[in-house]
């Protein structure tokens, strides 16, 4: 697993941007998937201003996010699809048609999740996959479990997931959705390349752990391990708890 460490989230913004910027310009049709999280708004609101010094070009990418709450709708502010459309869609020339986000508002979740898997297929598998990870190792939201689900499917959200998406929901962990729908484990390590990105304190422990610790349910980004081609992004503070 290559790891690199920057001095801050604005060196690591500015790098990433420049890797997305690059693979678009080698592939003008990528396929990226995409994180919500406050870990990537940096990166996104770079790809806006480069995309508006003509630096980047998205008119012909594709883009999937990896998760969205389950009972929201994409006007719901609490989206994750409007929490896209603020930092990265509004920013940067994509194709509407060419953006994909589960539908969680979708009458049959089982069937949306079908039809999302079936949507990545027929674009041709994701070519760079980005993630971020929550501080208890979940990716998307594959949640710490017993067992892991390789396909997209329909999850029950941890109590802490819950507590750290709040302020999408105006602070208010109440009203954040108790399900999510989600791609699953193989959805994800089936992408050609992955980096995923973490900053600050709260992430150094998982960090060190997928890093380093054995690949366990229990730390759902430890699976990141067993595929070709992943790079961990970090800034100094969420690569703390690595050894020199
Ligand atoms: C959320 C998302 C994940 C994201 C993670 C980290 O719950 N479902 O896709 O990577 O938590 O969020 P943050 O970047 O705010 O720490």
């Amino acid at each position: 697993m290559k790891v690199t460490i920057f001095k801050d989230e604005r060196a690591l913004a500015k790098t990433l941007a420049g890797h997305v910027a690059q693979a678009l310009a080698g592939k003008p049709d990528l396929v990226l998937g995409l994180p919500t999280g406050r870990t990537p708004i940096r990166l996104y609101h770079e790809l806006g201003a480069m995309h508006a010094n003509a630096q980047v070009d998205f008119s012909k990418a594709t883009t999937f996010n990896v998760d969205e709450f389950l009972g929201v709708g994409r006007e719901h502010p609490g989206s994750y699809r409007a929490f896209m459309e603020e930092h990265l869609f509004s920013r940067v020339n994509l194709s509407p048609e060419r953006i994909n986000v589960l539908d969680g508002s979708a009458a049959d979740a089982a069937a949306e999740c079908a039809r999302y898997e079936r949507a990545i297929e027929s674009a041709g598998g994701i070519d760079l996959q980005l993630l971020g990870i929550g501080t208890n190792g979940h990716i998307g939201f594959n949640e710490p479990a017993r067992e892991l689900v390789g396909s997209t499917h329909r999850v029950m959200l941890k109590a802490s997931t819950r507590r750290s998406n709040a302020a999408l929901f105006g602070g208010d962990e109440k009203k954040v959705p108790y399900e999510a729908l989600s791609m699953g484990m193989a959805t994800i390590l089936r992408a050609r390349r992955i980096v995923m990105i973490a900053t600050g304190k709260s992430k150094a422990r998982c960090v060190e752990q997928v890093v380093r610790g054995p690949i366990t349910t229990k730390l759902p980004a430890s699976f990141l391990q067993v595929h070709r081609d992943v790079e961990l992004m970090l800034d100094e503070t969420a690569a703390g708890s690595l050894n020199p």
